[in-house]
């Protein structure tokens, strides 16, 4: 099997790392990739959200499964662009994946299917916004509609800040917030058969103790050993079949990966946001842990033959994976610095690095090219036992500006 991953980031790296120790799977590719995924894989220069360019490229390499790793590329429909030529992909249609591109539709479609969300107003003007800050109340929750790379929502106490950021987006969507703590729940699906995978926890904002500016995610773990017992069970009835079901009713099914982001409130299980891709960095440690060969799952997915393939099952102990990002992030980000110790970090028992915005220099020093840079990610026998070694991997790196949080998986 030949298989083609489209995307430059950390997800795609462990994607690819998984379907490369695949005995059936004789050639990984990707395009753009980075420089840890041209260990595992052949680069191509195409660029990921030009659709045509991407199936042209799966063409001429005869690849028998196309993955599209990131929502750019899934939006801007480059699935629907591989599978016009004949192409098995993982992926949802652009149409499909509109779940994640337009959170008003997402909630249109929780609507329709009955799934557990906050509520929530879509606004277009500053009178609007206004009066949906004051029917839901603080904390105010304000998100913009469109894709914004895990940045475009506040959290905020303070109503001029909120009305501020309703005022720089087109259109925002307005929610009641939520408490209790976040779960990521990922389901493989093929627009009828849904897999849900382990529980997974990302922790998004920037700083110690969740504290700063939201970001794509600085670390997450799994599983979760203090989730409640049925929650798998209860979330693929309540929220991950229903919205497959009802995506198919409408007649652009959802097929690829749905996740799920959930808060565990005091009033019930609610969905926070949809995404229709694996979530980075929580597939670092999930595909760490998973314990059944993933290119099935994918190919099964792929090609509406999911039932035939049996459901994921999962390594007994725990998986870590710890963001270390370069200086400015998440306001902006630093290219250029030198990376050094990811041979002495992958030199600790149960450590792998993840690489994300990485680049080489023209003296071939691996460089920083990017706000989340790498994911130290470890296996272990617990939680705690995964989250040393990931640490002691993290004491390992160094680049000029690089920060991490020290509480990942903490406590746990
Ligand atoms: P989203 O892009 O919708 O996942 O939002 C990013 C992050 O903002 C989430 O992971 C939550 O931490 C936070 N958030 C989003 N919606 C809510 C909400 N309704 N209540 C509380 N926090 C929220
Ligand atoms: N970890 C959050 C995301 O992938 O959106």
């Amino acid at each position: 099997m030949k298989i083609l991953v489209i995307g430059p980031g950390g997800r795609e790296h462990a994607l690819a790392r998984a379907l490369a120790c695949d005995p059936t799977v004789t050639e990984v590719h990707c395009a753009p990739g980075n420089p840890g995924i041209a260990a595992v894989a052949t680069l191509h220069d195409v660029d990921p959200i030009d659709g045509e360019a991407v199936a042209a490229l799966a063409d001429a390499l005869g690849v028998d499964l196309v993955v599209v790793g990131p929502e750019g590329p899934l939006v801007a429909g480059v699935a629907d662009a591989v599978t016009t030529r004949g192409i098995p992909v993982f992926g949802p249609s652009g149409a499909a994946a509109r779940l994640e591109g337009s959170k008003a539709f997402a909630k249109e479609v929780m609507a329709a299917a009955g799934v557990p969300t906050a509520a929530a107003r879509v606004c277009t003007t500053p009178e609007e916004a206004a009066a949906a800050l004051d029917e839901l109340g603080s904390p105010y929750v304000v998100k913009d509609d469109g894709l914004a790379a895990g940045k475009g929502v506040i959290v905020t106490e303070s109503r001029d800040e909120a009305l501020a950021h309703a005022a720089g987006c087109e259109r925002v969507v307005i929610e009641e917030f939520l408490d209790g703590p976040e779960v990521s729940l990922f389901a493989i699906t093929d627009g009828r058969t849904v897999y849900p995978m382990q529980p997974a926890q990302d922790f998004k904002r920037i700083g110690n103790g969740d504290q700063g500016p939201n970001t794509g995610g600085m670390g997450a773990y799994t599983p979760l050993p203090w989730a409640p017992e049925g929650l798998v069970d209860e979330v693929l009835r309540d929220v991950l079949q229903p919205t497959v079901d009802e995506m198919a009713r409408r007649g652009t099914p959802f097929a690829g990966l749905l996740y799920a982001g959930l808060a565990l409130t005091s009033r019930g299980t609610r969905v926070v946001e949809f995404n229709a891709r694996f979530g980075d960095p929580e597939t670092q440690p999930l595909l760490a842990l998973l314990d059944a060969p993933l290119l099935p799952l994918l190919l099964g997915a792929a090609t509406g033959t999911l039932a035939d393939v049996a459901p994921p099952v999962w390594k007994p102990g725990a998986a870590v994976g710890v963001v270390m990002a370069s200086a400015g992030y998440p306001a902006s980000s630093s290219s250029g610095d030198v990376i050094t110790g990811v041979d002495a970090a992958e030199a600790v028992p149960g450590v792998h690095v993840i690489q994300a915005g990485t680049a080489l220099s023209a003296s071939g020093d691996l460089v920083t090219a990017g706000g989340r840079v790498l994911a130290v990610v470890a296996t272990g026998g617990s939680v705690a036992q995964a989250r040393a070694a990931a640490y002691d991997g993290v004491a390992a790196i160094s680049f000029a500006g690089a920060q991490h949080r020290t509480d990942i998986a903490a406590g746990i």
